[in-house]
């Protein structure tokens, strides 16, 4: 007897294999603007130094490796809800996860057993949005993102969407101040329910700005979700670290129902990357030099989008996004080309990772882009 015949062999993961399919590349002069991991000007991963002083500090004063709370390290939730609310509301009230992943994963969840079995969530999106919440039962609705706020209008009333706050993913487009404003407004009337995915604050305008629509969203008073990840803004990619909040009257009842999902799924979360971020927020002279990292993170990032720029006459536009990626508005046709010709990767849908960039690679990038538009005229 075969259990498994009835599942069928599957593609590899689309990020992850391109990531792979670059390892295995030999060219020397091979470019990886794929996966969104930040790099050095020497395109080497980034420890932040702040990190490394919090590791060393906990690791002298652990104590112990006994099981933390199902929702988490509590120093951890309170210093996360400062930085993304920039204050501590009782009627928002979450949990630690595991990365930003399990976030969406427990939204998803609490969803399908509130009822809630169909989300919106924009196209082009990051790619593992849609399968998240596929895997959890949902139907996935898409909605054209370029679009702007006109697809809202037309939404049942009581749906959910999926929204990115800041360094929308893959296109590095946001809304504007106004357009948020607007969707507020539908929203509300609509009886919308929204979860921002924050993953990139720090990456656009700064660490405040980039939570600012959720924090105008908050002051409504309205119900929504968030789920946040420290993958980014502290280079915590491997540890796994994130959190999932969100906004109800009722604390209690639904506190129980957020520590049953989480119970459930992974029982209660690994302390290691909770901690460094804990022990950062919470000490003064660290959080300030996190932030100083974290900004010039940001700024290496935005100088490498002007320098690509200034080398590529007709992608101006690209001045305009914000955060880790840049949406180049190749095709895929094009993207495989640059990938088997010149042994540069990115994503099918044409997104960079600009973070991938140094200023010994861009001259090369650029004249491989350049080239292929040639072959179309
Ligand atoms: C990305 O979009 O490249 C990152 O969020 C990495 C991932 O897990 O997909």
């Amino acid at each position: 007897m075969n259990f498994f015949n009835n599942l069928e062999e599957l593609p590899p993961d689309p990020l992850f294999g391109i990531q792979r399919a670059y390892e295995e590349d030999k060219r020397p002069t091979k470019v990886n603007l794929s996966i969104g991991t930040y790099k050095t000007d020497e395109l080497k991963p980034y420890i932040l130094p702040s990190v490394k002083r919090a590791e060393e500090a906990l690791f002298q004063q652990e104590m112990s490796k006994d099981y933390l709370p199902i929702l988490g390290l509590h120093s951890f939730i309170q210093g996360t809800k400062e930085l993304i609310f920039g204050k501590n509301p009782s009627d928002i009230f979450g949990a630690q996860t595991v990365g930003g992943t399990s976030a969406l994963c427990i939204a998803a969840n609490l969803l399908y057993k509130a009822g809630h079995h169909k989300i919106y969530i924009s196209d082009p999106t990051w790619g593992n949005h849609p399968h998240i919440f596929k895997e959890a039962g949902m139907e996935v609705e898409r909605y054209h993102y370029f679009d702007k706020i006109k697809p809202f209008e037309s939404m049942e009333e009581g749906s959910v969407l999926l929204l990115q706050p800041c360094c929308h993913n893959p296109t590095g487009c946001d809304y504007s101040k106004e357009e948020w404003v607007e969707l507020f407004e539908i929203i509300k009337t609509r009886k919308l329910l929204p979860i921002f995915d924050i993953a990139y604050q720090g990456f656009g305008d700064g660490v405040e700005a980039d939570a600012q629509v959720v924090r105008n969203f908050a002051d409504l008073g309205l119900s929504f979700m968030v789920a946040a990840s420290y993958s980014k803004n502290f280079g915590l990619y491997r540890e796994r670290v994130g959190a999932f909040f969100m906004k109800h009257h009722d604390v209690k009842r639904l506190t129980t129902q957020l520590s049953m999902a989480i119970r459930g799924i992974y029982s209660n979360p690994p302390a290691h990357g909770a901690e460094i971020v804990a022990h950062i927020l919470m000490t003064a002279e660290l959080k300030k030099q996190w932030l100083f990292e974290l900004e010039e993170m940001r700024k290496r990032i935005l100088s490498m989008r002007g320098l690509l720029v200034r080398e590529l006459k007709g992608f101006e536009f690209m001045l305009e996004q914000k955060g880790m990626f840049s949406y180049t508005k190749l095709k895929r046709e094009q993207v495989l080309s640059l990938r088997d010709e010149f042994g540069i990767y990115m994503t099918l849908d044409g997104r960079i990772n600009v973070a991938g960039l140094n200023p010994k690679n861009i001259g090369y990038v650029s004249k491989a882009i350049l080239s292929l538009r040639r072959h179309d005229e």
